[in-house]
């Protein structure tokens, strides 16, 4: 369990910094995440589509630099929506969570106690964002 705050500001910091790769014209939505697999961190940011849903969110991008490069374990994932101004994150703070296709996505490579991070909205475990996850009783290592 990740618990240093040295690692995890590191985590937010480089979540925030990959917001500005995102392609997002549609929304204009920026969106950052890191992963830290294997000692390493990886990062992503959305990416849009005009067929609106082939869009893909930046955790997922995130999650498959981590796995491209070898690592399925991930260790702590931060996320941040830097476009949600300071006044949207007091009245709707539900614009800086993950989407549920993205919980999904980070139980695979994640144990219900994996710190998600999400940048102004604080830190939870997998198993507060998604109880119950859907897992096959099959799956490969
Ligand atoms: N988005 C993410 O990147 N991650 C999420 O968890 C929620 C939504 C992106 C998708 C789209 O490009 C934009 O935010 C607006 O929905």
């Amino acid at each position: 369990m990740i618990t240093d705050r040295e690692l995890i500001e590191t985590l937010r910091a480089a979540a925030r910094n990959a917001a500005k790769s995102a392609y997002c014209p549609y929304s204009n939505f920026h969106v950052g995440a890191a992963i830290l697999a294997g000692g390493q961190v990886f990062t992503g940011a959305n990416v849009e589509n005009a067929s609106y849903g082939l869009t893909t969110c930046a955790e997922r991008t995130a999650a498959f630099a981590a796995v491209l490069a070898g690592h399925r374990k991930f260790d702590a994932v931060a996320v941040s929506c830097v476009d949600v101004s300071e006044d949207e994150t007091q009245e709707h703070p539900e614009m800086l969570m993950p989407c549920g296709a993205c919980r999904q996505l980070l139980a695979e490579f994640a144990d219900a106690e994996t710190l998600i991070l999400v940048d102004r909205a604080g830190e939870f475990r997998l198993r507060d964002l998604l109880p119950h996850a859907f897992r096959l009783r099959s799956r490969p290592e």
